[in-house]
């Protein structure tokens, strides 16, 4: 039975008004200060600047009120989660969560029947650990003496379909960022975390479906995908998206996840030589990103105290240091999957080659 135009528009008008605030909204609950600079690195970079780093805290987005108080969506992944908003907070008074995904110091208890609470846990200097997002053992130090320049030349055709690929991706994305770098490592994050928790994901099935081992790949794609999404948890604290790049980076995650998944099952060979070679435009995207803060074009503002963390970097660091570090992690992402491929292009399988896990 055809449903009648009224109800599909209520149909529609429903649909929109619970998935378009959730999804697209670019509405935040930042101070007014805010406003208007969202994606524009350099203004939002200075004002950074003068604010320090409170500009992370609780997730408070605009959820529908009867749902906010009651439970905590996970499409709160679309929030921008800046600053606090205090009649959000009144409404989550009963579930909230103690220490915030974003780093948020404050103390509020969480009601559990259950008795799961985390430990509290501290820094080496005894201050205590504020984020819940990552742990002290997950940080690290950068290897930035990481050779930046290596390159995989493309010799087979599907090397040459994956470098091609890649390369034709590249120019609407310089048309669409231009130079606005710290807008374009943010939004090209949100795309640099998918490959990993794919690969890792369909390997991980592939283990129980087979009842094997997987050498460790499992376990250093899906940190791949950790590490990338870190990137994007740091460059977020310093770039705000519109609601249209929000609106892109929905439909693009949702063209690449499916595309990406198809070709690593139909090839893993082409699939790891694509991210190979993505990371190394990645590369090539952070040392023009350094460019930029070199000759004054983007504030070298501190760095955002989320990074300082991850990174172990020193208190003093800025942000000038920060892409210097993520530059050498997409080194180490690019070496990681040439390296998947070329096990495949000996005709081995990636478990039979032990996995570089924790290679940052
Ligand atoms: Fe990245
Ligand atoms: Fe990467």
């Amino acid at each position: 039975m055809m449903m009648s135009r009224a109800a599909t528009r209520a149909a529609r008008s429903m649909v929109m008004g619970m998935a378009a605030p959730r999804y697209f909204s670019s509405t935040t609950t930042a101070a007014a200060a805010f406003a208007g600079l969202r994606c524009n690195e350099t203004t939002a970079f200075k004002l950074l600047n003068g604010v320090g780093h409170h500009v992370s805290g609780g997730s408070s987005g605009h959820v529908p009120g009867m749902v906010a108080g009651f439970i905590r969506l996970p499409v709160r992944n679309m929030s921008t989660a800046t600053l606090h908003d205090n009649s959000s907070e009144e409404k989550e008074k009963t579930v909230t969560d103690s220490a915030g995904e974003n780093g948020g110091n404050d103390e509020k208890a969480v009601v559990s029947y259950w008795g799961v609470q985390p430990k509290k846990i501290t820094k080496e200097d005894g201050t205590e650990w504020k984020w819940s997002c990552f742990m002290p053992w997950e940080t690290y130090k950068a290897d930035l003496s990481i050779d930046l320049g290596k390159h995989h030349v493309p010799k087979t055709l599907l090397d040459k379909l994956a470098y091609f690929t890649v390369k034709s991706l590249r120019l609407p994305t310089d048309i669409f960022f231009q130079r606005r770098y710290g807008c374009r490592a943010m939004m090209l994050e949100t795309v640099a975390a998918v490959p990993g928790m794919v690969g890792g994901m369909l390997l991980h099935c592939k283990s129980l479906r087979r009842f094997e081992q997987s050498g460790g790949w499992i376990k250093a794609l899906l940190e791949e995908a950790e590490n990338e999404r870190m990137h994007l948890m740091t460059f977020m604290e310093v770039v705000k998206p519109r609601w249209y790049e929000r609106a892109l980076v929905f439909s693009v995650q949702g063209v690449f996840f499916n595309a990406y998944f198809l070709a690593y099952i139909v090839s893993p060979k082409l699939a790891h030589r694509i991210v190979g070679y993505l990371e190394e435009e990645a590369i090539h995207s952070y040392t023009e990103f350094l460019k930029e803060i070199d000759n004054g074009n983007i504030a070298n503002v501190p760095a955002p105290a989320i990074a300082i963390d991850y990174w172990r970097l020193p208190a003093d660091s800025t942000l000038r240091d920060v892409v210097m570090v993520v530059r050498a992690d997409e080194a180490h992402h690019r070496d990681v999957n040439h390296f998947a491929s070329d096990i495949h292009y000996q005709g081995r399988e990636l478990k039979e080659a032990p996995a570089p896990v924790g290679y940052h």
